[in-house]
């Protein structure tokens, strides 16, 4: 990786991966793509070069890639699960459709591809627990469905064409520097912020509703380690199964309680979310991804609670 395109630099994972490619990685070009009415600001603004780049426009694709000589994209742009149950044709159309304009254009240009995939990838009649890496994949959610789509689309050009595509199935990720938008983990996300406020938080998901979720900086180092993963000993391709820790909303709201004693949540049901919640694993089996290119998590439930709370009161203070 030298010279790279991040599509959706300025969503919840890009904003950060951007900053940390381009700590990494000096001498290249670490391009912030975007689209119109999401433009780059402050430090990503002004740490590094940016292009608009529609996922939907296979042109502005291969533009910015010829420009910048990129060698690899990391493909963010996507709807998450709850706002793609509302707008079904359109993250299709971002998810699979924008996928396929990045891999042709990789296909041409010979970049390497990284698309992540989710939780959202598996369904009702996937083993709930321990998911295995190898397993029953038939999603209910158009977020599901595009991201096995995608799994599939990804792994097909890697053996047809022999595009380096490599992705990970992301828990629900938590961090603190752009807020996630309409997915059903980031229940996770938002009791933090009620909590540094001294707000109730109002729960959406039920108690006892286990999901796998992982901290943004696991996620980031996963999200790289992946791309930088010897090949030769990659067996899976598209898309590991990646964990760090699962909890219901009793187990956070607790191990927020630790820190912050007065806290207060009370239930709110949120009948899509739930519905969303219900369908996806309590907690995955990563050891595939350990095995093959050494993954292994830093940050569990109590760890991240301290991280967050402590990053969201310097964020309120400012
Ligand atoms: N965080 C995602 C969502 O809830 C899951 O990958 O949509």
């Amino acid at each position: 990786m030298k010279n790279v395109l991040i599509i959706g630099s300025t969503g919840q994972i890009g904003s950060e991966l951007t900053m940390k490619l381009r700590g990494i990685y000096t001498n290249g070009n670490i391009v912030a793509g975007y689209i119109k009415g999401a433009e780059p600001k402050g430090v990503l603004a002004e740490s590094g070069p940016s292009a608009e780049v529609d996922i939907t426009s296979a042109e502005q694709i291969a533009q910015a890639v010829d420009k910048y000589q990129v060698d690899t994209i990391y493909n963010l742009a996507a709807l998450l699960s709850a706002v793609a149950e509302n707008k079904p044709q359109l993250a299709w159309k971002i998810g699979v459709g924008g996928l396929f304009n990045v891999l042709e254009v990789a296909r041409e240009k010979h970049c390497a591809v990284f698309t992540p995939s989710s939780i959202g990838s598996f369904g009702l009649n996937t083993p709930k627990d321990h998911t295995p890496q190898d397993t029953i994949q038939r999603p209910n959610t158009m977020y599901g469905v595009t991201k096995v789509s995608g799994e599939l689309l990804s792994d097909y050009y890697a053996h047809r064409f022999g595009v380096d595509t490599r992705s990970v199935r992301f828990p629900g990720l938590i961090s603190y520097v752009t807020p996630p938008g309409g997915g059903t983990t980031d229940y996770a996300v938002d009791i933090y912020y009620s909590a540094v406020k001294g707000e109730t938080f109002k729960c959406p998901i039920a108690a006892g509703t286990f999901m796998d979720m992982m901290y943004m900086p696991d996620a980031l180092r996963a999200a790289i380690e992946i791309m930088e993963a010897d090949a030769s000993r990659l067996v899976h391709r598209n898309s590991f199964n990646i964990a760090s820790m699962s909890f219901d909303p009793e187990m956070i709201y607790a191990s927020i309680k630790k820190y912050i004693p007065d806290f207060k949540m009370q239930y709110e049901h949120d009948h899509l979310r739930q519905a969303i919640a219900d369908s996806w694993p309590n907690s995955l089996d990563d050891s595939c991804a350990r095995a093959e290119w050494d993954w292994k998590p830093e940050f569990d439930l109590d760890t991240m609670t301290r991280d967050m709370i402590e990053k969201l009161r310097v964020k309120f203070s400012k």
